[in-house]
């Protein structure tokens, strides 16, 4: 580029008020298209495209070089904008009624030709648009994403600044925290055979925080957890960290609510209704099947285990025996839609979930259809069907088991009748707090209890009592903000106390030693003046991926990884050096 080349303006920003004006732009070139005596050229950069037209009268040489160009090449180019004559105007583009003649083009730089175009990519796989994720980037939904991820840290570190929240960093090579998946293990050169953790969350430090009289901390953090990757989980993942000292949920709610309101106005100028409205877990669950309910539709949950003892249909009759339920759900208005193939369809989803089947009952105008009926008797029917409030036209939909499988199966079947029935409004935003968690619950598999949400959890004052004789009874005072169906964030009111904390340690069947090994810089910190306090974590990742509309963690992440937890552009994970190794006193099986 010659030293005296000055971009004027940025592509997208070329406007009818520039006409007759000298430009100089610069980018990408998008397309070239030859006309014979005019060549065209559609000229990229972040802020959009322009059309520049290079005219062999104007600029001779100019006009040679463009024959050369190609896709992606990057040129600057200065020249007049002009309007464009009124058949040529475009009115898709912003830029669509000017266009630029060049008096000037500088190639700066060549370009192979790419494995895909970054500007029509529909059709490529996905590994290949990681692979050249550079390229990818380029495209308008990936630029776009990440300014709107960039807007929402932005909003955020302005909402909680204004609320006197100051941003402290947390060490990322530390201890294990436990919030319940595995950890990344970074070996220690200088201490042969001990290892850091990546933060799983700063969750200790900013407790720590607290005690230390910080009063209010926040930080957007990167947190690394190994565990199963889905559409909404990476290994490597940002959180909008929070924390608080002297405060109780209410006060957490509405700082809270204030910031996600900033973010919807801010990046879709949206409103959002505050407050939230608040759902206990177990109405959560004996509504929706689920803690994280979409709110956007109704659909409830009915608890038939009462209307239907005693009844002739084995499977029903067998779950009840065994300390099961009986549950449905009335898809209104649906018998005439829902297929044989899309009840068969409901029946696989409920199977996903570990139900052995799925019963149904159409009222149709001509009686009730099913392969069930046939076990009932017509007083229990009607029953039945008055309690969850059927009418010709509907559908209902059962599932029998245990409580856990009834709860995940009629979840899956909601979300899934929500869908084929267009149930579900795009445009609707259903926020709400999901609250009074239980504090733990057993684990058949390592035969202890386990935290539901993580160990410093406080427990509801008033349940204190029965945290030694009936545990899975105490509340946690956990909260989680669930968004259309999306858990986006989570935290709890924490314990400030040795004394229960170390209660905690020793419920989960943690004794004095492991909790010293593990956290005794937690349990030191709590003894000298930890004020109450508490805090939340959103999953910025989460909220973006949310707001862009899109159903793929992976479209909100500059440079993500895949469901197996590698990066397709720089292959990482990779081999390294034996000599690194030797340096880390490690060895590995070659076998
Ligand atoms: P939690 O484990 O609930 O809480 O995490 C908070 C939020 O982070 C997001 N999230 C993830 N996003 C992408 N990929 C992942 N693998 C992933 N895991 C979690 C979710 C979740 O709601 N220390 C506590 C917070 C606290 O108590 O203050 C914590 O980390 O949106
Ligand atoms: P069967 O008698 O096993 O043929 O089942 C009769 C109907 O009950 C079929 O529609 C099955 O899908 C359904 N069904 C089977 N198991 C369950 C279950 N656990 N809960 C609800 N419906 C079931």
């Amino acid at each position: 580029m010659k030293n005296n080349f000055q971009r004027s303006h940025f592509c997208g920003d070329i406007s009818e008020s520039l006409i007759d004006q000298s430009v100089s732009v610069c980018g990408w070139i998008q397309t070239r298209r030859d006309h014979g005596g005019l060549i065209f050229v559609d000229l990229w950069d972040k802020s959009g495209i322009v059309q520049v037209v290079l005219n062999p009268q104007i600029d001779k040489l100019a006009h040679q070089q463009a024959q050369d160009l190609r896709g992606n090449f990057v040129v600057a180019v200065v020249g007049n904008v002009r309007a464009r004559p009124e058949d040529m105007v475009n009115p898709k583009l912003a830029t669509g009624k000017i266009e630029i003649y060049v008096d000037d083009l500088h190639l700066l730089n060549r370009s192979k030709t790419p494995p895909f175009d970054p500007w029509d990519n529909q059709d490529v796989t996905e590994s290949l648009r990681l692979q050249h994720r550079y390229l990818d980037l380029r495209s308008e939904t990936l630029q776009r994403n990440l300014k709107l991820r960039y807007e929402v840290a932005r909003c955020a570190r302005e909402v909680l600044h204004q609320n006197g929240f100051i941003e402290i960093e947390t060490p990322m090579l530390t201890k294990s925290t436990p919030e319940g998946a595995r950890d990344y293990l970074v070996p220690s050169r200088l201490n042969p055979k001990k290892f850091y953790a990546l933060p799983q969350s700063p969750q200790l430090f900013k407790q720590i925080l607290m005690v230390a009289g910080m009063d209010r901390y926040y930080q957007i953090v990167k947190c690394f957890r190994d565990e199963d990757l889905r559409h909404d989980r990476q290994p490597e993942f940002t959180q909008i960290d929070l924390e608080a000292s002297f405060v109780n949920e209410e006060q957490i709610y509405a700082l809270m609510e204030e910031l996600v309101a900033a973010l919807f106005s801010k990046t879709l100028g949206q409103t959002v209704e505050t407050p939230f409205q608040i759902i206990k877990y177990r109405d959560a669950i004996d509504r929706f099947g689920t803690d994280k309910p979409d709110l956007r539709f109704g659909l409830e949950i009915v608890d038939l285990s009462a209307t239907v003892a005693g009844c002739g249909f084995k499977v029903f009759a067998e779950a009840l025996a065994s300390g099961g339920q009986v549950k449905a759900i009335n898809a209104k208005k649906s018998a005439a839609t829902l297929s044989r193939k899309a009840l068969d369809d409901l029946t696989e989803v409920a199977k996903t979930y570990g139900a052995k089947g799925m019963a149904w009952i159409k009222i149709n105008e001509d009686g009730l259809q099913s392969p069930i009926v046939k076990f009932f008797d017509k007083e229990m029917l009607d029953r039945l069907i008055e309690k969850v409030g059927g009418e010709i036209g509907d559908t209902i939909v059962f599932s029998a088991d245990k409580p856990k499988v009834v709860s995940d199966a009629l979840a899956n079947i909601r979300l899934a009748l929500g869908k084929q029935l267009g149930l579900v409004d795009e445009k609707k935003t259903c926020l709400a707090w999901i609250t009074e968690f239980p504090l733990v619950e057993y684990d058949e598999e390592a035969k202890r209890y386990v935290a539901l949400h993580h160990p410093f959890t406080a427990p509801f004052d008033e349940d204190l009592d029965t945290l030694d004789s009936a545990p899975e009874q105490v509340r946690s005072r956990a909260y989680d903000l669930v968004l259309n169906g999306n858990e986006i964030g989570g935290g709890s009111i924490r314990i400030h106390q040795k004394e229960v904390q170390d209660k905690m340690f020793k419920l989960l069947g943690i004794d004095e030693e492991e909790a010293r090994t593990k956290f005794g810089f937690l349990l030191d910190a709590l003894q000298y003046g930890a004020p109450p306090h508490g805090g939340l974590a959103f999953g910025l990742d989460r909220i973006v991926m949310l707001l862009a509309g899109t159903h793929s963690i992976r479209d909100v992440i500059a440079f993500p990884k895949t469901q197996k937890a590698t990066c397709l552009m720089t292959q990482a994970p990779s081999d390294v050096d034996l000599k690194q190794l030797k340096e880390l006193k490690l060895k590995y099986d070659l076998s």
